[in-house]
C-alpha cells in the first residue's frame, strides 16, 4: 500500500506460540530511537470494533461454522484497514502489525479446509486490495510452538486448541504463500535467538527506510 501513503507497513505472521510479539516490540523499539513514528496493531482487535470481534472468534464456546469465522476475521480486517491502518500509513507512519490477511489463508484456509483463493480474495475485497510492503514470517515447526505455549501457562483460545495436524497444515499453508510472493515475505527460522532473528529483519529493513 506504499502507493496510498508515505508510509512502510510491515505485517508478522507465523504460527501460535513463533514469537511474533517479541519480534515486533524489539521492531518497535529500533525504529522508534531512528525518530520514526511508530503504529503497533494487530488483528483481530486493532481497533474498538475488532476487540469485539476477537471475542468471538477467539472465546466463543461452541462451535464457528468456518464461513463465518472467516468473514469475522474479514469484517474486522475492513475495519482495521479502513480506519487504523490507512490513515496511519497516509500520515506517514510506520505500522508494524501482528498478523493480517496470510493468517486468513493459512488458518481459515488450510486449518479449516477452505479455499485459498477464495479467503485471499474476501481480504481483497474487504481492505480494496491492501497489502504490505514486508510479511516476516516466522517458521516454527507446531511441536516445537506448542511447548513454547505450554511453558507459558495460560489458557488457549479457540484456534490454539485445535490438534497438532491443524498447525501443520497452517505451517505448510504459509511456506507456499512465502514462496509465491518472495518480494513481499522474509522468512526467519523462529528457532534462532531473538536479537539474531531482530537483526535480520532490520537488515531487511534498512534497503527501504
Ligand atoms: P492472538 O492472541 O493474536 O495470537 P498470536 O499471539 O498467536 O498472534 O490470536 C490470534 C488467533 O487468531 C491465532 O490463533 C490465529 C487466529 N487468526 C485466524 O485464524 N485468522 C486470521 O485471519 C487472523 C488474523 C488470526
Amino acid at each position: 500500500m506504499t502507493s496510498e501513503g508515505r508510509g512502510l507497513w510491515i505485517t508478522l505472521e507465523g504460527g501460535d506460540g513463533s514469537g511474533k510479539t517479541t519480534q515486533a516490540a524489539l521492531l518497535a523499539e529500533w525504529l522508534g530511537a531512528q525518530g520514526r513514528t511508530v503504529l503497533h496493531t494487530r488483528e483481530p482487535g486493532g481497533s474498538e470494533v475488532g476487540v469485539l470481534i476477537r471475542n468471538i472468534v477467539l472465546h466463543h464456546r461452541g462451535e464457528v461454522a468456518p464461513r463465518a469465522e472467516a468473514l469475522l476475521y474479514a469484517a474486522d480486517r475492513a475495519h482495521h484497514v479502513a480506519t487504523v491502518v490507512r490513515p496511519a500509513l497516509q500520515r506517514g507512519d510506520v505500522v508494524i502489525q501482528d498478523r493480517y490477511l496470510d493468517s486468513s489463508v493459512a488458518y481459515q484456509g488450510a486449518g479449516r479446509v477452505l479455499d485459498a483463493t477464495e479467503v485471499r480474495d474476501l481480504s481483497l475485497w474487504a481492505t480494496e486490495g491492501a497489502l504490505p510492503d514486508v510479511t516476516v514470517l516466522l517458521d516454527i515447526d507446531p511441536s516445537e510452538a506448542r511447548r513454547r505455549l505450554d511453558a507459558d501457562d495460560k489458557p488457549f483460545d479457540r484456534l490454539e486448541a485445535e490438534k497438532e495436524e491443524f498447525h501443520t497444515r497452517v505451517r505448510d499453508s504459509y511456506l507456499r504463500l512465502a514462496a509465491a510472493e518472495p518480494e513481499r515475505f522474509l522468512v526467519v527460522d523462529a528457532t534462532r535467538d531473538p536479537e539474531d532473528i531482530a537483526s535480520v529483519i532490520r537488515a531487511r529493513l534498512s534497503v527501504l527506510l
